[in-house]
This record gives structure tokens, C-alpha cells and sequence, in this order.
């Protein structure tokens, strides 16, 4: 396991929230190897001791729970104050780092890692067998993504080089592989023949909040879909790996992208809706609507198509929106109702289709829908009922922040999780397939209130389980702790 963390981004929102808590957890529960240590890299012109005492005031409530583990962290960190565009000044600065191997952490917006690179390449910090994580985004379309990946390229090899998704690193989603390829009667179903449709929903109390800039060159489809969502919908529509070798599971998972039918103008009227929120109401306060010159997306819900044997003519709708009632990350398979019905009561129109309900947060709950009569009257054993097998995680063992696992898999060089350069392009191949069409058609972008499940064109687009939850579809839920 390497030992020694550049971390670049130091002062930012992530570095903050996530990243500096995730080390501190490492270093409590004694993750990390016993000489690790952190260079701190940011623009901010704090001095070591600012910095620290900067840092030490951020990861407050942290401190409060565990002094010793902030004071080790602390004790472990060097603040530098650099200019990414000097190289000179880089390597001057870096240089004495490149003693052991390394991990130098990215978490920089992209027009960053160009210079970074080649500063940190005349540092000798990327010569093997050090590393280099990067944050996403990947670039804003397939040409700049092609672009960062050559420049990568040119400093350092594939096998050392750590594209971020941090969906990957919940374990909630790494269950998803567990309940598919580890079960029998999932073998048996999972293609078209039995499967009628797929819903992947990633709805956020949250807004854009502080993130303006950023997010107006953005919008939803570029946020979240190329990159989580396409991610969750290559986990469920990939094959089995041969084993579960990090090359041998990004195969299948790119051979899924690549095989996602690119959207056209004549599509996007019927298979793709467009939102963004307005002032509302979200979890019992008044919020802002988002504003922007710009005619970014804020929800999106699209019909995705994956052009191969396994999921010929099955839908997968995707929908993700920011200000929604409640946060709710779920997959949602619909089955194909059984091949001939021989019951009265319901009728075949009225009977229900077995549905899996795969939640992954902010609970993790697994429910399998299935048609019984359990619960019929004594003599009623040919009168069937929706069912429901249940499996709630009541002590769900507590989860943590994905960044850990995913600092811990790039210190040891284990690539599982991260996402490889051919992997990015086919996700962004058929992101710019949508945005294109979207120009092609002048996609509008309708309104919607915060608080709300997103435009009312995209009813058709929302999984049943939410409707049927009609306590969700009013907001009434309190939203779960907003945890990366
Ligand atoms: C980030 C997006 O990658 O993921 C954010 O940039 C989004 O806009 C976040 O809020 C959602 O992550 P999580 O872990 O809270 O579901």
C-alpha cells in the first residue's frame, strides 16, 4: 500500500466534506500504513499552521467525536500553497515527495489536469509505480474527455491512472453485482425474455446550491447520467464476469455503454423529458428556485435502449432531478407477467407482475413483489393478492463514506472501482447522442416546483413504487442524511 497521499484541491467543497473525513476515518480505525502521510495542495495562500487551523475548524463535528484521529491527521499533513500552471514551481516544490511511491489526487476541475500533469511528471511523482485519482468530470463531452484521456496517456500508464465514480465505492451499489451474479434465480431471469422493463431513479432533496457555475455548463444529464447513472445501469445490464478481475468487470460493463442506442432528434420527444425546479417547498422550508441564463437541465428522465441479446426492446428509464420530495436511489425490474393466467380473481388485466425493488439509499432495502394467497379467506386459495417479500436491513451495518473504500483501493493500486478510459468515452458517446438530439428537437426545458417529482410531462418516466408510495409522491418524508 502506498503511504503517501498528494492531495490537490485541499481547501475545496470535497477535500472538506469528504475527503479529509474519510482519511480521518482510515487513520482511526487504522487503515492506512503507519508512515502515511498527506500533502496538502490548494491555491488558498493559507501557511501550514493557517491551514491546519482552517481544517481543524471544517472537521469541527468530526473532532468533537474523535480529538486523537483529527491530531494524528493533522500531524501527518503538509499544507503547500501552488500555482498548478507553474511547473517550475511544481516540481520544485514536489519533488522531494517522489522519495516513495505515491498517489497524487486530483480533485481539481479538469481544465486543471493538463498542467497538473506535467507538473507533477517533472516532479517524478507519476513515474511507476505511483498513481494519479482523478475527480470527475471526465471532460464535458466525448471530444474533451478523449482529450484529458490522451493527456493521461502521455504521462502515465492505464493500470496507474484512477477515474472517480464515487457510486461505485457505496457498498449498497457494489451489492448490486453480489445479488446478481451470486444468485441462482437471478441467472435464471435477468434478460428480456423474462424482464419488461428497468427503472433506475436518483432523486435529491439537495439543489445546486454554491454550485452555480459549475452546474449551468452542466446541467443533470452531464452531473449525474454519464457518469453514476450510467454506471448503475451498466452494473444491472452487464455480463458475468469471468471472474472478478478489475479488467474483467470494466469489460463488461463498457461492452453494455457501447452497446446503448444513440438517441436521435425523432426519439427525444417520446424518450427524454427536461426539467428544472423553480421556488418550492422541500422537506417543510421554502427554497429558491434555480435560476440561470443558461437553459440548463435540473431533472432529466430519459428511455434508454441496450442494443444487444441480452436486453433487446427493454426499456431502462433513467431518472435523476435535484429539489425532489425525498432523496430515493432505487432500481426498480419489472417483470413480464406470467405466460398464461389461469385465475379469476384478479383477472390477467388486474394481475401484478412480479417487481424487485432494489433501494440503495437512503435505506437499503431489497422487495420482492410477487402474486399469492396467503392472504385470502380459507376457501379462497385460488384469489390472489399482491405480495411482498422484504428484506429491510434493520441493522444495517454502518455504511462508510465511499471515499474511504476508494482511498483504500487507490493506495493499494486496485482499479475495480474506478472507471477506465474507454468506459468514460462510451458513457460520453451516448451523453452527446442526447444533448445533440436535444439541440436537433429545441428540447424545452419545463418548469417544476421544488418539492415535486419533476415535470408533469414526466409522469410516465417515474417508477410505480413511487406512485404507489403516495406518502413520497407529497414530500412527507424527511430526507436521509446527504452522505457521499
Ligand atoms: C455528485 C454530483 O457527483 O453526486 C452532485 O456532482 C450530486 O450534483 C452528488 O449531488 C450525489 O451524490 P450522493 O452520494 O449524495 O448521492
Amino acid at each position: 500500500m502506498h503511504d503517501t497521499l498528494l492531495l490537490f484541491g485541499a481547501t475545496g467543497d470535497l477535500a472538506q466534506r469528504y475527503l479529509f473525513p474519510s482519511l480521518l476515518h482510515l487513520l482511526r480505525d487504522r487503515l492506512l500504513p503507519g508512515a502515511f502521510r498527506i500533502v496538502a495542495i490548494g491555491r488558498s495562500e493559507h501557511d501550514d499552521a493557517g491551514f491546519k487551523d482552517w481544517l481543524r475548524d471544517r472537521l469541527g463535528d468530526v473532532e468533537a467525536r474523535d480529538s486523537a484521529a483529527l491530531d494524528d491527521l493533522l500531524a501527518r499533513t503538509r499544507y503547500l500553497s501552488l500555482d498548478l500552471n507553474d511547473v517550475d514551481g511544481m516540481a520544485a516544490a514536489l519533488s522531494q515527495y517522489a522519495d516513495r511511491p505515491s498517489v497524487s489526487y486530483l480533485s481539481t476541475p479538469p481544465d486543471l489536469f493538463e498542467p497538473a500533469c506535467r507538473g507533477l511528471k517533472a516532479a517524478g511523482l507519476l513515474e511507476a509505480p505511483s498513481r494519479l485519482v482523478l475527480e470527475k468530470p471526465i471532460g464535458r463531452d466525448l471530444a474533451s474527455a478523449r482529450a484529458i484521456n490522451a493527456t493521461l496517456r502521455s504521462a502515465l500508464d492505464e493500470s496507474r491512472i484512477f477515474r472517480i465514480d464515487h457510486y461505485l465505492g457505496k457498498a449498497p451499489v457494489q451489492n448490486l453485482l453480489a445479488l446478481r451474479f451470486g444468485n441462482t434465480l437471478m441467472e435464471a431471469v435477468w434478460q428480456h425474455r423474462w424482464i419488461a422493463s428497468v427503472d433506475i431513479i436518483v432523486a435529491e432533496t439537495a439543489g445546486v446550491d454554491g454550485r452555480e457555475g459549475y452546474y449551468a455548463n452542466y446541467g443533470a444529464l452531464r452531473d449525474m447520467v454519464q457518469n453514476h447513472m450510467l454506471q448503475l445501469l451498466a452494473l444491472i445490464a452487464m455480463e458475468a464476469p469471468s471472474e472478478l478481475c478489475a479488467d474483467c468487470i470494466r469489460d463488461e460493463k463498457t461492452k453494455v455503454l457501447r452497446a446503448l442506442r444513440p438517441m436521435t432528434a425523432a426519439d427525444v420527444a417520446t424518450d427524454s423529458v427536461r426539467g428544472r425546479y423553480g421556488n418550492g417547498v422541500v422537506d417543510g422550508e421554502a427554497v429558491n428556485g434555480f435560476t440561470h441564463d443558461s437553459d440548463v437541465e435540473t431533472f432529466v428522465a430519459l428511455r434508454a435502449y441496450i442494443d444487444n441479446w441480452r436486453w433487446a426492446g427493454v426499456p431502462f428509464r433513467l431518472v435523476t432531478g435535484k429539489r425532489m420530495p425525498s432523496r430515493t436511489t432505487e432500481v426498480v425490474v419489472s417483470f413480464k407477467p406470467v405466460s398464461h393466467w389461469v385465475f379469476e380473481r384478479p383477472d390477467r388485466a388486474h394481475a401484478r407482475p412480479n417487481r424487485l425493488r432494489m433501494r440503495l439509499q437512503p435505506e437499503e432495502t431489497i422487495e420482492l413483489g410477487l402474486m399469492g394467497s396467503l392472504a385470502a379467506p380459507e376457501w379462497g386459495a385460488t384469489e390472489l393478492q399482491p405480495m411482498s417479500l422484504d428484506l429491510s436491513m434493520s441493522s444495517t451495518p454502518a455504511r462508510r463514506i465511499a471515499y474511504e473504500r476508494l482511498l483504500v483501493d487507490a493506495l493499494k493500486g486496485d482499479q475495480t472501482l474506478f472507471v477506465r478510459d474507454d468506459e468514460v468515452e462510451a458513457a460520453w458517446r451516448w451523453i452527446d447522442s442526447v444533448s445533440s438530439a436535444w439541440q436537433a428537437a429545441a428540447t424545452p426545458v419545463h418548469d417544476y416546483p421544488a418539492g415535486s417529482w419533476g415535470p408533469a410531462a414526466a409522469s410516465d418516466f417515474l417508477p410505480v413504487t413511487l406512485s404507489t408510495n403516495g406518502h413520497r409522491r407529497h414530500g412527507a418524508k424527511p430526507a436521509g442524511k446527504q452522505s457521499k
